[in-house]
């Protein structure tokens, strides 16, 4: 037997479809455009104090402080600048736990299993160096609770890391509790929320977070720049991870990218003016995705139905004869694990952390929604799916 035969498309549907808006987004034309002066006309350098090219850059970047602060309840003095949420995590991270130790404050470390690499791996090269981790095994809905986060908690731990929202299984987190527990015991609380920026509502003045990562490429914005949220706190000391010039006031030097940086301040403040009617859009397909899928015999969601994001719908399939079910939907952009993780053949460490089988976490397909999804692309999406198990169950027969 053949493989099945696409569906047939209909005239108004551009291929191919992408559902990998979890893995990056594209840079919407308001914030490209906004980005096309700084790499020309006003190219100046913000550290340049003695001349207006200088002055131009500098309120620029002050300016998109402001946006990128705004969309999260931030001081604009309480972001600081980077290439990216890898290293706001490696900055958060290791500059906290190499400053408290120095200070004799203790070697513990609390996350989770289920975190992205770029919190994962650096705690690992810190154990490597001395420190404690204590890697929090999530329940089957992908989420941590806060008695097994407080059993956890040792009288030398310094920091935790909790991410918002998960990158491959879109649960949310309960940062909120999470955090009053940190501050009551006086440990630095990190967060990453790059899946969470844009797409939840984010209240720095309401949560106990020391520290918190965001990438722009998640939100519409360019790749190469990102942001780390550091609470204004005396106590709160930080080890820079990369020296130089001394900017950032003195927390990551290197000259400022102004064109990526007015492109990461735009896209959250328009992240800031959809957040509502955008998520609302994106339910209603998600739904609709879900409802297509969710009656097809063997179909399973990874990751709790209710705390998470309208954005990401994580779906586990019956194998088929032709190999897993994401390598035969041929014109949809899809991912099998997280972007970072799709190059190995292994299953999703992810899925198995919250206790899928090897052979379920294998098949999985995340879909993740965003702002040019359409309801023809899902309806197109959920045929696709169908024909293809239809096919198989006839071929299985046959
Ligand atoms: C949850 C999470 N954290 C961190 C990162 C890394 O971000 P960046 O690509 O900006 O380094 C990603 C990107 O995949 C992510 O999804």
């Amino acid at each position: 037997m053949n493989a099945p035969a696409p569906c047939r498309p209909p005239a108004d549907l551009r291929f191919p479809i992408y559902l990998d808006y979890g893995a990056t987004t594209p840079v919407d034309p308001q914030v490209a455009r906004v980005m096309c002066d700084f790499l020309t006309d006003k190219f100046g350098n913000a550290a340049s104090s003695s001349h207006p090219f200088g002055w131009e850059a500098r309120r620029a970047v002050e300016h998109a402080r402001t946006q990128v602060a705004g969309l999260v309840g931030a001081q604009p003095g309480e972001i600081v600048w980077t290439s990216g949420a890898t290293e706001s995590n490696n900055l958060a991270i290791k500059g906290t736990a190499h400053a408290l130790r120095a200070q004799g404050r203790g070697k513990h470390l609390i996350t989770v299993a289920t975190e992205h690499k770029a919190v994962l791996d650096t705690m690992n090269t810190l154990e490597k160096s001395g420190f404690d981790v204590t890697y929090l095994q999530p329940g089957t809905d992908g989420l941590i609770t806060l008695e097994q986060f407080r059993a956890a908690l040792r009288p030398d731990t310094l920091l935790a890391s909790v991410m918002y929202v998960n990158n491959e299984i879109g649960v949310i987190q309960p940062i909120a509790a999470l955090g009053e527990l940190c501050a009551e015991r006086g440990i630095v609380f990190h967060v990453d929320a790059v899946q969470a920026a844009g797409k939840i509502v984010i209240d720095l003045t309401r949560l106990k977070v020391d520290l918190m990562s965001f990438s722009a490429h998640k939100v519409y914005g360019p790749k190469g720049i990102g942001a780390l949220y550091v609470r204004h706190n005396p106590a709160l000391t930080l080890e820079a991870q990369i020296d130089g010039g001394g900017h950032e006031n003195g927390m990551r030097s290197g000259t400022l990218a102004t064109h990526q940086i007015v492109g990461m301040g735009e896209a959250f403040a328009l992240a800031g003016q959809l957040l509502a009617e955008e998520g609302q859009r994106i339910r209603a397909l998600r739904d609709r995705l879900w409802q297509g899928l969710a009656e097809l015999p063997g179909v399973q969601l990874n990751g709790s139905a209710e705390e998470r994001v309208p954005h990401n719908l994580n779906v586990s399939f019956p194998p088929t004869r032709y190999g897993t079910l994401a390598s035969q939907l041929l014109g949809i952009a899809v991912s099998a694990g997280s972007a970072c993780n799709s190059a190995a053949a292994a299953p999703s460490f992810v899925l198995l952390a919250i206790g899928r089988s090897p052979e379920v976490a294998r098949n999985a397909v995340r879909f993740s929604l965003g702002r040019g999804t359409t309801e023809a692309e899902i309806d197109y999406v959920v045929a696709t799916v169908r024909q293809v198990l239809a096919h198989d169950a006839i071929d299985g027969t046959a």
